[in-house]
């Protein structure tokens, strides 16, 4: 049985008051559950996120990172950076960075590989646009992507790595991939995976969906065959409704 881990992507909000106060009120909302419960925060709020979710069950994700250790990237965080603080997770290839940012299945590829070298675990987004799945690319799409990301990876490191599968339409749009679509995605992935790695590694592999995930969806969608959990945006920035979504068989 595949753990469940639903993670919170902050995005561009908190201060760090802020994210200190959401830690402190999250913690006790949490502490005892199944799933495994992730924050991905800015950067400036890391440093604050990993002291305060010390002795919690809150493991503390970054956004981003770049794939080089060091050198002239003016505005840019290593993975050794990250690693040296004590960031556990980092978020690959979000849709905004592959949007706005000049991510590619290349750089993606260069950052997971970078993220195992320093031991940093990768949540690897993939998903497709309105156009492409209006145009029934939907499949090609987020397995080409799966595929591209996880190139030269051992099976151990895909094992360990966390895939997002996370509709670009569906994303802070309130507007949520039926759970059986969603579902249907998440398998196309696995099946891309056992096609390469083998079975043994498509079964251990956590695959989690994202976009307009809320406590009033998340237990429809994590209870399906496939979907291991959530990438979590507007609704992960209230404890109230993240820890809602946290625990979801209880809904
Ligand atoms: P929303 O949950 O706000 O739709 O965002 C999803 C997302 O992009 C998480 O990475």
């Amino acid at each position: 049985m595949r753990r469940k881990v639903i993670a919170g992507n902050w995005k561009m909000n908190m201060l760090p008051d802020e994210a200190i106060k959401f830690i402190d009120d999250l913690a006790p909302l949490v502490k005892d559950v199944d799933a495994e419960v992730i924050i991905c925060a800015p950067y400036t709020d890391l440093f604050y996120c990993l002291n305060y979710a010390q002795d919690t069950n809150i493991h503390i994700g970054a956004q981003n990172m770049h794939y080089e250790e060091k050198g002239a990237f003016t505005g840019e965080v290593s993975p050794q950076m990250l690693k040296a603080i004590g960031v556990e997770y980092v978020i690959i290839g979000h849709s905004e960075r592959r949007q706005y940012y000049n991510e590619t299945d290349e750089t993606v590829n260069k950052k997971l590989k970078a993220a195992f070298e320093v031991g940093l675990k990768p949540i690897v987004c993939v998903g497709e646009s309105l156009e492409q799945r209006e145009a029934g690319k939907a499949e090609e799409i987020i397995t080409n992507q799966t595929r591209l990301a996880l190139d030269g990876l051992t099976n151990d490191q895909v094992k360990a790595t966390i895939i997002a599968y996370e509709p670009i339409w569906a994303i802070g749009t309130g507007k949520t991939a039926t759970s059986e679509d969603a579902n249907n995605a998440i398998k196309a992935i696995r099946a891309e995976v056992a096609r390469i790695y083998g079975e043994e590694v498509a079964e251990e592999i956590i695959i989690q969906y994202g976009g307009s995930v809320k406590s009033s969806n998340a237990k429809e969608l994590f209870t399906t065959s496939d979907i291991d959990g959530g990438l979590v945006g507007g609704a992960s920035l209230k404890p109230d409704e993240f820890s809602k979504i946290v625990r979801y068989n209880e809904q």
